[in-house]
């Protein structure tokens, strides 16, 4: 017998079966399936055949593949019982519970006394299904793996993409074929890591940005996580994301996954890329003031690193106001004796020889420039040069041998005695100042990665929202190593690279994008010659691609020339008027025919407006810049476009186009399928483009 059941939106249909009283699978996941569509159908149209060399029925792709079935791939689960016996799983379907926009799974294993539960949320609006896996025993057990529900890989899809990266290099997309075998990727750091984004998109044959089906995946855990992408013997394939293997180093009688986020968009990565990024910021991030404009910030690094000076800062901090900045953030050097990176991390206390009267003079100096206040911490980390590792040894993760990671180490998160102390020291800054943001640092990997460090971070992130709800948090690790739905369920804002090079930066954000909306992405306006690449670059191009997120500033100021200030103003003030509508709009990747070019289309919830960021990240092979197609448009209505830095066109652009002089109004049709012809421009240039409904 087989019983069926189906989640379904407008967008989709997803179906899963379970025959003869087994774990279920889905049968089905994709376009919607029309109301009175028979599922035992599709699972019997789906069922493969049986040829030489194969047992006499294929074993289900399940929920939760288990070994004991024979299944010919990775299983869903590894555990070992209390004295180390390796178990075998074998499940049983013991009940469904359906709600409205979701269901859960519940399995027993008698033989074992295991009870695994899968549980799928879909979210109508954002099409996003949230699903997770728990595992729950009658005695304490050791967890190897246990990956969230597992799903087929659809098999007219060629290739993956997957993301990989490194300090000022994060989100780099990689394209590989799917082949027998195991595409696997595991991060044994402890953070969630530069090198491997928790991120999957498999793009059906001829899926573009703008077109074609795709179904992507992203695991919401900040301790590193293991994905597979397997295709089978048989030609199946299956999709597995969980926490690293072994990571969990105690036993325990529940487990339970993080989130794994899957979307399937039948209009291109983009259709991925709108639901991630609507689901993240409408329901993911938890905002201390929902709808409030996002600030325009100026952060210190760059300008002064170490060496705090209050005047030198008050200077600065009068400069970033008048181009326009809103936040101040005093970054790393205001603690202990910290004159460098050698020592001072976890001694959370005012350097006296920097700030005699403490932080509040250069704070109100601040506020009486209309800015608000943040600052820098890294909680989870430890200098051994430090007061507190003097004190407490202990506290420190890992062994006294250990590899140190910029001179530090990591405290141990799990101890309930270190994140009281934390809480205490971020605690009693955050009570006696008016600071209403956190950058919060996490610089090193960890000497091993362990599931209770992770929890241990984020409940002392929980601790400190719940005590100070108003007070915004960031989330860096060398830039970009902590980017995640799970750490992004308490912070507000991500630092997405230490690159600063607006040029390195268009294309992370241009990928970063499939996951993330404008709001939480912060970009930031580096110095004239990028401290990290060597490379200079025009104000107007740094301006506009920071403009693309969310808008800062981290160079001195007081390098700036007046064109460079004017022009800055300018940009930032473009922005600000910008910003509201800007918050909730769809970032659209655009397929852009000439490989230099790197685009966006911005465009408003209701359709009423956009903006196109075409940004040049090299020379063209062809002379002239070949049309950009726009996306998502009405067809029918009429469209008036404007080139908003149409001044910038140098004199090598020598034609008598239209864009030049003035707006221009088409239909949504021409403008999707005929596309824009933009001036000739430089490489490291950044066409903005503005357009209107009618
Ligand atoms: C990390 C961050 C930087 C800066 C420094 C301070 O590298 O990514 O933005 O805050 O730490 O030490």
């Amino acid at each position: 017998m087989t019983q069926c059941w189906r989640l379904d939106d407008e967008r989709q249909t997803l179906a899963l079966a379970s025959s003869g009283g087994r774990c279920p699978q889905v049968v089905y996941w994709g376009a919607p399936l029309p109301a009175g569509e028979d599922l035992t159908a599709i699972t019997r149209i789906s069922t493969l055949d049986v040829t030489g060399g194969m047992l006499d029925e294929n074993p289900d792709l399940s929920l939760c593949p288990e070994a004991s079935r024979t299944f010919p791939g990775q299983p869903g689960l590894i555990v070992r019982d209390q004295d180390g016996t390796p178990l075998l799983p074998k499940f049983h379907l013991d009940g469904v519970e359906v709600r409205p926009d979701g269901l859960t799974v519940i399995c027993k294993d008698q033989g074992n006394r295991l009870t695994y539960t899968a549980d799928f949320a879909l979210d109508p609006e954002t099409h996003v299904i949230a699903m997770t896996a728990a595992l729950s025993a009658d005695r304490p057990l050791h967890l190897h793996w246990l990956a969230a529900p597992v799903l087929p890989a659809p098999q007219h899809a060629n290739d993956m993409i997957d993301f990989a990266g490194r300090w000022c290099g994060e989100f780099q997309m990689n394209r590989t074929a799917w082949s027998p075998g195991i595409r696997y990727r595991e991060n044994r750091t402890g953070r969630t890591g530069h090198e491997h984004f928790p991120g999957l998109i498999v793009p059906c044959q001829a899926a573009t940005n703008t077109s074609g089906e795709a179904f992507a995946f992203h695991y919401g855990w900040s301790g590193g996580h293991r994905m597979i992408a397997e295709e089978l013997p048989d030609g199946r394939r299956q999709i597995q994301f969980g926490h690293a293997a072994r990571m969990e180093t105690s036993p325990s009688t529940e487990f339970r996954t993080a989130p794994l986020y899957a979307v399937y968009s039948s209009d291109g990565l983009n259709g991925c890329a709108v639901s991630f990024q609507r689901h993240l910021r409408d329901r993911v991030v938890t905002w201390t003031k929902p709808g409030r404009p996002r600030p325009v910030h100026y952060n210190c690094w760059e300008a002064v690193y170490f060496a705090h000076d209050l005047p030198v800062l008050k200077d600065i901090a009068t400069r970033a106001a008048k181009l326009g900045a809103e936040r101040f953030v005093l970054d790393d050097g205001w603690f202990g004796q910290r004159d460098d990176d050698t020592s001072s991390l976890s001694d959370w206390e005012v350097d006296p020889r920097k700030y005699p009267d403490g932080l509040g003079p250069l704070i109100d100096y601040v506020h009486g420039q209309g800015m608000s206040f943040g600052i820098w911490f890294e909680p989870e980390m430890i200098n051994p040069n430090s007061n507190i590792h003097r004190a407490h040894p202990d506290w420190a993760l890992g062994s006294e041998d250990q590899v140190l990671g910029r001179q530090q180490k990591a405290l141990n998160m799990a101890l309930p005695e270190v994140r009281d102390f934390l809480y205490e020291r971020i605690s009693k800054l955050l009570s006696t100042h008016p600071i209403d943001y956190i950058k919060w640092d996490h610089n090193r990997v960890l000497p091993m990665p362990d599931a209770a460090q992770t929890r241990g971070s984020y409940a002392l992130i929980d601790r400190l929202r719940a005590d100070f709800p108003d007070v915004e948090i960031e989330s860096c690790a060398s830039g970009g190593g902590r980017i995640d739905f799970g750490i992004l369920s308490r912070t507000q804002r991500v630092w997405l690279s230490d690159s600063n090079d607006a040029l390195e930066r268009l294309k992370m954000q241009h990928n970063a994008s499939i996951f993330m909306p404008s709001a939480v992405t912060g970009s930031h306006v580096g110095p004239r010659k990028c401290h990290t690449s060597g490379r200079v670059l025009d104000i107007e191009f740094r301006a506009w691609v920071a403009a693309q997120r969310h808008m800062g500033f981290e160079m001195d100021p007081r390098e700036l020339t007046d064109h460079e200030a004017r022009v800055l103003a300018d940009v930032t003030a473009w922005w600000k008027d910008n910003r509201d509508w800007m918050y909730t709009a769809d970032i659209l990747r655009l397929d852009a025919s000439d490989p230099s070019v790197i685009a966006e289309q911005q465009q408003a919830r209701d359709g009423s407006r956009f903006v196109v960021f075409s940004g040049k990240s090299g020379t063209s092979p062809q002379i002239a810049p070949r049309p950009l197609r726009l996306t998502r448009l009405e067809p029918d209505a009429q469209y008036e476009i404007s080139l908003r830095n149409r001044a910038s066109a140098t004199v090598l652009s020598r034609g008598n186009l239209a864009l030049k002089e003035g707006p221009l109004t088409l239909t949504g049709a021409a403008l999707m399928h005929n596309g824009v012809t933009l001036p000739w421009s430089f490489p490291e240039s950044m066409w903005v483009l503005e357009g209107k409904r009618l």
